[in-house]
């Protein structure tokens, strides 16, 4: 069965296309390169052996998308393709809106002029906003986001709400992704951020392997722990399968299926540090700064729904987020070539 997944040389794009070859799927991947490098290819194919089929192109380009659907037998697409930097997006609000809400738009559109009507969603936790309740539930209010970022996440989840209202056949995949980390084991695969990393882990990771002299970490007054930030971070393998059980469980069922995934267990900006000191085996320098803007205290997931619906859990703990980030950031200090 083809799906076209679109962003997937991306960081959990490339990591699920992997696990969709082992699963039995065929992958045909749709990128622009806006935030990766060809050279994922070639670090793919090591990985599995077999040329993975991909299109450098825009989602915007809709001649493109009909040539796609009409040269393959499409069953599902998972959209990964977006723009994803929060500060970014509070510089570049156009660009967001122009790129994540019209691009998914015009894909949706022209999957639905090509008969096909099941699509798998990258959302984000960010959806939530300041949530009401912790653990997070899929019944956890939305809407209440901070920037153009999660606004589009937002926008995007209720247009294709209301697509699903308007035409009940389409089965629409709605995954809430908490904070994805870690990379494949085999240490070829990995996160590649281009300049100053936003995300806790990748800049840790560029500290450990010396790109970058420490860690800011973003306040120790909150009410947490040890007063540091907490998240549910996710490792991108058990990430990638929650994509495979989607397939499998619900992207053939019409409806909104919506799932949070997630560990369940909160981790903080402290315990980060000692695990990835661990894993590395030499310590991760620290300075305690102000409060990042915006950022919120704690935040983990309620998993239960996807572990019932679509038999899926995380198998990952935080050793194994860092062993294997580590592993990637050690073989590949500056990413992937070009
Ligand atoms: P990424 O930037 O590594 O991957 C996105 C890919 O999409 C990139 O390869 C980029 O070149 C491509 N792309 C962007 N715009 C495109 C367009 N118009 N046409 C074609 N390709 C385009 O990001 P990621 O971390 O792999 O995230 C994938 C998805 O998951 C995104 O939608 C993101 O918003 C969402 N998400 C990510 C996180 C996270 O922390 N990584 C958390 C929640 C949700
Ligand atoms: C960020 C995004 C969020 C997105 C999520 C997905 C912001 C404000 N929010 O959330 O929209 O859905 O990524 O991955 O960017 N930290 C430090 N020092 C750093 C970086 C981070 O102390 O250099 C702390 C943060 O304060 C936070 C934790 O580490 O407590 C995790 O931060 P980060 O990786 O940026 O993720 P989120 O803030 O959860």
């Amino acid at each position: 069965m083809k799906v076209l997944v679109t962003g997937g040389l991306g960081y959990i794009g490339s990591h699920t296309c992997v696990q969709l070859i082992a699963a039995g799927y065929t992958p045909v991947v749709l990128d622009n390169l806006h935030n990766s490098k060809l050279g994922v290819v070639s670090h793919l194919k090591k990985i599995l052996d077999q040329d993975v089929q991909y299109y450098v192109g825009d989602i915007r380009d809709r001649q493109l998308l009909q040539s796609i659907f009409a040269e393959h037998d499409i069953k599902a697409v998972i959209h990964f393709a977006g723009l994803k930097a929060v500060g970014e997006s509070v510089e570049k609000p156009l660009e967001y809106y122009e790129n994540n809400v019209y691009g998914t738009l015009a894909l949706v559109q022209e999957m639905k002029a090509a008969g096909i009507k099941s699509i798998i969603f990258s959302s984000s936790a960010t959806v939530y906003g300041d949530p009401e309740e912790i653990p997070i539930r899929e019944t956890t209010a939305t809407g209440a986001t901070t920037n153009p970022y999660g606004r589009s996440k937002y926008m995007v989840e209720e247009c294709l709400k209301d697509l699903h209202i308007a035409d009940p056949d389409w089965s629409i995949t709605l995954l809430r992704y908490f904070n994805p980390v870690g990379s494949h084991p085999s240490g070829l695969l990995g996160e590649d951020p281009q300049g100053i990393p936003n995300n806790l882990m990748p800049f840790i990771a560029q500290v450990a392997v010396g790109r970058r002299e420490q860690l800011a970490v973003f306040g120790n007054d909150y009410p947490t722990k040890d007063g540091t930030g907490v998240r549910d971070y996710i490792h991108v393998m058990d990430l990638a399968d929650g994509h495979i059980a989607a397939l499998q469980h619900v992207s053939d069922k019409a409806g909104v299926h919506i799932y949070n995934l997630g560990t369940g267990t909160g981790t903080s900006v402290l315990e980060m540090v000692a695990a990835f000191s661990d894993a590395c085996g030499h310590p991760i320098k620290y300075q305690i700064c102000e409060r990042r803007p915006g950022d919120i205290a704690e935040c983990w997931a309620d998993p239960s729904k996807a572990k019932a619906d679509l038999k899926w859990q995380a198998q990952y703990g935080i050793a194994e987020m860092t062993a294997d980030t580590w592993r990637w950031q050690s073989n590949y200090p500056n990413g992937f070539s070009d």
